[in-house]
């Protein structure tokens, strides 16, 4: 028996495995195709106070490897989230990690303020990176400064865990990582999109209607990775890694450079059932290789002496 067990922060985990934040509905809608408790950890799409229609359409596209979203964080808002979504995971035995969102500091205040009541909610992830709100400019994602502020606004009305969502569209993502450390996060979600863009020549239109959204997919594993780990390497509160990941192999890659958990998206569209068999196909890839706690395996690249 393999052991899957895994904490990020206060939270324990049965094992690593979460979904990525506005790929598996803000409910229960994917229930159908995963069983709850096959997820370490269930993250809502992002919730803000006011409703949001979201972005112009078209807004998904999908490229050689992955597609491009500028879906512009459409939601119905905390108080519909309140009222239709928390009871129905009220008996989920899976913890549920609300992802929220704002175009200001006192948006992000506000929905912390507003949520952290309810114990249905095991910790919120704060999406500091989202590329598709004012293209991808609000300062969050980009300044330090910004993002350690909001951090520490939303600490002093919640006492539940905060994670902070990390963009990969910075020159030093260790900046940011410190940044919401020194704010106050009890963990890091390293990353969110790239930023990207379509267009088709023979017409001369852009595939968005943004011009320019947010990329993922299995090509930007590598780039996520590297992320994940200049993040670890920076800070000491734990990091989940994020970004291209859709295999048991996959998953070990970030746990080894240090991951505590991880976080899957853009796979789950092509494969919903992804989900339902990840951690089995883990613990089934540890035993062939005689590990038998997925514990030994994380920040594994620091156990062994670099190549010469
Ligand atoms: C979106 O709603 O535009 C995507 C969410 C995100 O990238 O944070």
């Amino acid at each position: 028996m393999v052991s899957l067990t895994t904490h990020v922060g206060s939270l324990e985990l049965a094992n690593p495995i979460l979904s990525a934040s506005g790929t598996f509905g803000h409910g229960l809608e994917m229930k159908h195709f995963v069983a709850p408790d096959c997820l370490g950890a269930w993250v809502s799409k992002t919730v803000t106070v006011v409703p949001r229609e979201g972005n112009p359409a078209p807004r998904i596209r999908e490229t050689e490897a992955g597609f491009l979203n500028s879906i512009g964080l459409e939601n119905r808002g905390v108080a519909a989230y309140i009222a239709e979504v928390l009871p129905s995971l009220r008996s989920l035995k899976v913890p549920i990690i609300t992802n929220i969102g704002g175009e200001s500091l006192e948006a992000f205040v506000e929905a912390a303020e507003l949520l952290s009541g309810f114990a249905e909610i095991a910790a919120f992830e704060v999406n500091l990176s989202c590329p598709n709100v004012d293209g991808g400019k609000l300062p969050f994602a980009t300044d330090p400064h910004v993002a350690e502020s909001i951090m520490a606004s939303v600490r002093k009305v919640t006492d539940k865990p905060l994670f902070a969502k990390l963009s990969p569209n910075v020159s030093r993502i260790s900046d940011m990582a410190k940044a919401v450390e020194a704010g106050g996060a009890h963990g890091i979600t390293a990353v969110n999109t790239l930023l990207g863009m379509q267009v088709d020549w023979r017409s001369g239109r852009f595939g968005l209607a943004t011009r320019m959204g947010g990329y993922s997919g299995t090509a930007i594993k590598p780039v996520a990775l590297r992320c994940a780990y200049e993040c670890v390497q920076a800070v000491e509160i734990p990091v989940i890694g994020c970004g291209g990941i859709s295999t048991a192999s996959d998953v070990l890659e970030f746990l080894a450079v240090g991951c505590s958990a991880i976080q899957v998206g853009t796979a789950s569209f092509s494969d919903p059932g992804l989900l339902s068999h990840l951690a089995q196909d883990v613990a089934n890839l540890l035993a062939e290789n005689g590990v038998d706690q997925v514990q030994d395996i994380i920040g594994r690249v620091n156990q062994v002496p670099a190549r010469a």
